[in-house]
C-alpha cells in the first residue's frame, strides 16, 4: 500500500502534483476560475471574508487571507476555531464565513460553522471529504480532491488547500472586477504549472536527505518567512513538531527583533524561506541579522546566500506562488528525513490523532 515509500507521508508528498492536478481538472478555463458547485449569488453582498480553521487548516487559511485581500480586495479575517468558538465574535451577515477541514469532522470547527449559521451567515466549506458533517451543514462546498490522507501529518490536503484558495481568490477577482481579464489570466497560467512546482527532484530529495543530520541536536528550530511565506513557516515548524518532537516555531521574519532573536546561538537552527519574487532584500536582510548571531542558517531559495551554512536550492519560478509550492515540498521533506534519522514512527506520532473530533 505504501507502493515502496517508507511512510504514508512520504507518499503523500511525492503524491502532490497528481492531486494537485485533480484539484485544478475542470475548474480553469483560459482566462477564468470554474466552480460549478458555487452559486454565484454566495458572494451577493458580501463585504468581507472570515476563515476558521484548526492546525495546518489554519495555516492554508492564513495563507488565504493574503489571496484575498491581494486579488479579491476584500477584507478577510482569518480565526483560531478553538478561540473562535468561546470569544463571543461578533458576525455580521455581510460576512462569507470559511470554514476549512481536510475531514470535515474538526470539533471545534464544526462549532464554528454551527455558530455562524446561527448567527445567519452565508457559510461554505474547503474540505478533502464528502459527506462529512461540515459538507453537510454548509451551504456550499469546496471539495480539494486531495484523495484518502493516511498520515497524521498533513501534506497533500494542506497542498490542494492552499490551490483552492488561489482559485477562488481569482475567482472573486473576476466577479468584482479586482483584477482584469488579463491579469486574471496570466495567474490562471501560472497555476497549471503547480503540479510541476510540487513534483519532487531526486536532486532536492537526496540533498535534504544529507542535510537532515545536522539538524538533530540544537535547542531549538525557527521556522521564518514573510507574507505567504509566514503561514508556510508556521505550517513547516507545526510539521516538525508533530513527527520528530523537536521545538521548532514558525515566525514572520521582520519580528525577530522584537524579542526572538535573543535566543540565537550555533545550537539555534533557522529554516529561512527566501523566495525571490516577494520581500526578497527585505527577507535577507533578516537572516543576516541571525546570522550575525550565530544562529546555523538553512536557507530555502533560488538565490544562492553566503551567509547561509546549508542552503537547498529551489528552481527559478516566475511567481512567487509557485516558488511557495516548491519550497512547501523543502519543508515537508525536511521534516521527514530528520523524522526519520530520529527513527520515530512517521505516520503515527505520538499523542497525536488524524481527526479531532473531541474538544
Ligand atoms: O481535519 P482538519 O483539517 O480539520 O484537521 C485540523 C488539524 O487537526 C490538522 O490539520 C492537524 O493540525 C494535522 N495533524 C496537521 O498535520
Amino acid at each position: 500500500q505504501k507502493d515502496g515509500y517508507r511512510f504514508f507521508m512520504e507518499k503523500e508528498i511525492y503524491e502532490q502534483a497528481d492531486v494537485i492536478t485533480d484539484t485544478l481538472l475542470g475548474r480553469l478555463s483560459v482566462d477564468s476560475v470554474i466552480f460549478d458547485e458555487l452559486d454565484k449569488s454566495l458572494f451577493e453582498g458580501i463585504n468581507e471574508i472570515k476563515l476558521c480553521a484548526c492546525g495546518t487548516s489554519y495555516h492554508s487559511a492564513l495563507s488565504a487571507s493574503y489571496m484575498f485581500e491581494r486579488y479579491s480586495k476584500i477584507k478577510t479575517s482569518v480565526e483560531v476555531a478553538s478561540e473562535f468558538r468561546y470569544r463571543e465574535p461578533i458576525m455580521t451577515n455581510d460576512t462569507l464565513f470559511i470554514v476549512i477541514s481536510q475531514s470535515g469532522e474538526t470539533a471545534d470547527t464544526l462549532e464554528t460553522l454551527k455558530m455562524a449559521k446561527k448567527a445567519g451567515l452565508k457559510t461554505l466549506v474547503i474540505c478533502n471529504v464528502d459527506n462529512s458533517s461540515m459538507v453537510r451543514l454548509a451551504d456550499s462546498s469546496i471539495l480539494t480532491r486531495a484523495g484518502v490522507e493516511k498520515g497524521v501529518a498533513s501534506t497533500k490536503a494542506f497542498a490542494t488547500q492552499v490551490t483552492i484558495f488561489w482559485m477562488l481568490s481569482l475567482y472573486v477577482a473576476k466577479l468584482k472586477n479586482s483584477l482584469t481579464s488579463d491579469e486574471i489570466a496570466s495567474q490562471i497560467h501560472l497555476l497549471r504549472e503547480v503540479p510541476a512546482s510540487v513534483k519532487v527532484s531526486d536532486a532536492m530529495h537526496e540533498k535534504i536527505k544529507r542535510l537532515s543530520k545536522r539538524y538533530l541536536h540544537g535547542h531549538g528550530f525557527f521556522f521564518i518567512g514573510r507574507d505567504v511565506f509566514y503561514p508556510l513557516a508556521l505550517e513547516g515548524a507545526l510539521k516538525l513538531k508533530e513527527i520528530s518532537y523537536l521545538h521548532a516555531e514558525g515566525y514572520p521574519s521582520g519580528e525577530m527583533k522584537h524579542g526572538p532573536i535573543a535566543l540565537a546561538d550555533p545550537e539555534l537552527f533557522t529554516i529561512a524561506l527566501l523566495p525571490q519574487h516577494l520581500l526578497y532584500e527585505k527577507s535577507k536582510s533578516n537572516v543576516e541579522e541571525l546570522s550575525a548571531r550565530d544562529s546555523t542558517i538553512c536557507a530555502i531559495s533560488p538565490i544562492e546566500f553566503d551567509k547561509a551554512d546549508d542552503y537547498i536550492r529551489t528552481k527559478e519560478h516566475a511567481h512567487y506562488m509557485l516558488e511557495f509550492f516548491e519550497m512547501m515540498v523543502a519543508v515537508q521533506l525536511l521534516s521527514l528525513e530528520i523524522s526519520i534519522r530520529l527513527g520515530n514512527d512517521v505516520d503515527m506520532p505520538r499523542n497525536l490523532a488524524k481527526s479531532v473530533t473531541v474538544e
